[in-house]
């Protein structure tokens, strides 16, 4: 039985914008919203002329916001493809409604259930209608609940027999476990309904084939750290109780991260969560699983390469949407030893506000300053012994800068795959300065297990150099086998740490006579600039972004 996953696919109406939306400049955020029409049409038109399948889950996030027109702009579309005989099974999501109530997360606009529109200018200013939760459920039930064997009706979960011998359980996990941080998962009543489920289907025979929409396991160290709520609540425990109740697969989403991960619990069962990258992501993409005969199941993923309904100007469809994710950062770390405007433009879409660019200017251009100009062979000074490599091996890579390199991990960390190969000497410089970040924390007695949940530094920064795990693409899963096990990657070490912490020490120390009148100075300096601050005229309010190609 094969049939394709998709999930996120954060459909976003062009009626929402007052303006062409195609002359917006798109460097602002992880997805392509202007295209997401035509690249949800052309994921659908690949499974329409695979002749293997017609079926199709997605697993939530359908629309950007929640916004009515998105959502009707995408009934259509579902509409149309399901009278060419495509089979369309969802669940909705948190970006599919908008709460009436307060919550920590909740903007003032959120709370009157609307969403963002683009006026003339291209600046998200007019505020439009979005939907409600309740909403959902009739607009969303021919796509699953309709032919649904049981539904848990309070969170829109159903089961559905995809064919004689498989059966989807198909899980919403919008409930909102803990309301201070909006943390989203299951409540027992629903826990009970799926594992009920489960164990019928297995007393009738049937395979499970089964989605949610929050990651279950950590799709990479680093997303524990960046967004723990954004892993479903009580995970670990829920993992145990799936892969002990026969769910040994599930298809996941919301982190925008194209990653396999698999945990065994404690009475030895394993659970594989399949997290696939956002549909409008960067890459743009979706998965083709087959559930083979001999019970493994054939992971293939489907990158959308061309978009036959808009023009990319000569550019493949991953180039064009690497350049909407990556190159506002690009830009970003670029324009902060440049221009003060231009940077804080970019520096508003992470949400640092045009006056504290304008207030500390000084700080970030001599940051920015400082990590343009760092090249490898600078750091490789720094870590040449933990580093083991020869001036020779790092002679053809000691020009290159060091922000292409630390770009090029945050891009794999969404896009999967991470492959600075430990044959690469960037590799050991990655990893060798990290031993010595190690070593330092653990001189100074800092319990990083207690403060953060890591034993080191390494643990989050290996993955992000190298997936020595499954692969995150293409793999053949066993979901009752453990994978086999890749040799581990080279380790580094590093006995600095007790240098350094002298080192400082003395150097503060023996600056002290300069270092204290100069901490008063630059202390009186901060103060001041905020009274006579010379960008305090600079308008709050940023002018509308501007394609740097098209200045
Ligand atoms: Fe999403
Ligand atoms: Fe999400």
């Amino acid at each position: 039985m094969k049939l394709y996953v998709m999930t996120d696919i954060h459909l976003y109406s062009k009626r929402n914008w007052l303006a062409d939306p195609y002359k917006w400049e798109r460097k602002a955020t992880q997805m392509q919203m202007r295209e997401s029409e035509e690249i949800i049409r052309e994921a659908f038109d690949i499974i329409l002329n695979d002749t293997e399948t017609d079926t199709v889950l997605i697993t939530g996030d359908l629309t950007d916001n929640g916004e009515i027109s998105s959502h009707e702009d995408l009934l259509k579309i579902f509409e149309e493809y399901t009278q060419k005989g495509l089979r369309i099974l969802v669940t909705t999501s948190t970006h599919d409604y908008r709460e009436l109530k307060k919550t920590k997360y909740s903007k003032v606009d959120q709370n009157k259930g609307l969403s963002y529109g683009y006026d003339e200018n291209y600046e998200y200013k007019r505020f439009i209608p979005c939907a409600k939760r309740e909403d959902l459920r009739a607009w969303y039930a021919p796509y699953g609940r309709d032919k649904a064997i049981s539904e848990h009706v309070d969170s829109m979960s159903y089961t559905y027999d995809l064919d004689e011998k498989h059966r989807l359980i198909a899980i919403n996990d919008d409930y909102i476990a803990n309301e201070k941080n909006n943390h989203r998962g299951l409540n027992e009543e629903q826990l009970n309904w799926i594992i009920e489920q489960a164990n019928v289907a297995t007393q009738e025979g049937k395979k499970i084939v089964c989605f949610t929409h929050h990651p279950i396991l950590t799709p990479s160290p680093i997303y524990k750290l960046i967004g723990s709520h954004d892993i479903i609540a009580d995970n670990i425990r829920l993992a145990n109780v799936l892969a002990d109740n026969g769910i040994n697969v599930i298809y996941t989403g919301h982190s925008h991260i194209h990653d396999i991960e698999y945990y065994k619990s404690e009475n030895g069962n394993l659970l594989y969560d399949i997290s696939t990258g956002a549909l409008v992501g960067s890459p743009p993409l979706m998965r083709k699983v087959d559930y083979l005969e001999d019970g493994t199941i054939d992971v293939k993923t489907i990158v959308i390469n061309d978009l036959s309904r808009f023009d990319l100007e000569g550019k493949t469809l991953p180039e064009y949407c690497r350049e909407g994710f990556f190159g506002m950062i690009e830009d970003m770390v670029n324009e902060m030893s440049g221009d003060m405007v231009n940077f804080a433009i970019y520096a508003n879409s992470i949400s640092i506000r045009p006056w504290t660019v304008y207030q500390f200017w000084w700080i970030f251009k001599a940051v920015g300053i400082f990590l343009n100009k760092l090249t490898i062979g600078k750091v490789y000074k720094w870590c040449k012994k933990e580093s083991r490599l020869t001036p020779d091996e790092v002679a053809p890579i000691k020009d290159e800068k060091v922000v292409p390199l630390i770009l090029e991990m945050v891009e794999k960390l969404y896009a999967g795959n991470a492959d600075i190969t430990p044959d690469r000497a960037e590799f050991n410089i990655i990893m060798g300065t990290v031993a010595i970040i190690d070593d330092l924390i653990s001189t100074l007695g800092i319990n990083l297990k207690k403060l953060i949940g890591f034993e080191s530094v390494k643990e989050i920064v290996e993955p992000l150099a190298y997936n020595n795990g499954i692969d995150d693409y293409n793999a053949i899963i066993n979901p009752s086998e453990e994978p086999i096990k890749k040799p581990p990657l080279p380790s580094f070490k590093s006995n600095k740490g007790v240098g350094i912490i002298i080192s400082l020490v003395l150097g503060i120390i023996l600056a002290s006579p300069i270092l204290i009148p100069s901490a008063l100075v630059l202390s009186l300096l901060i103060v001041l600039r905020g009274v006579f601050n010379p960008y305090k005229n600079y308008k709050k309010v940023l002018p509308p972004r501007v394609d740097k190609k098209k200045k």
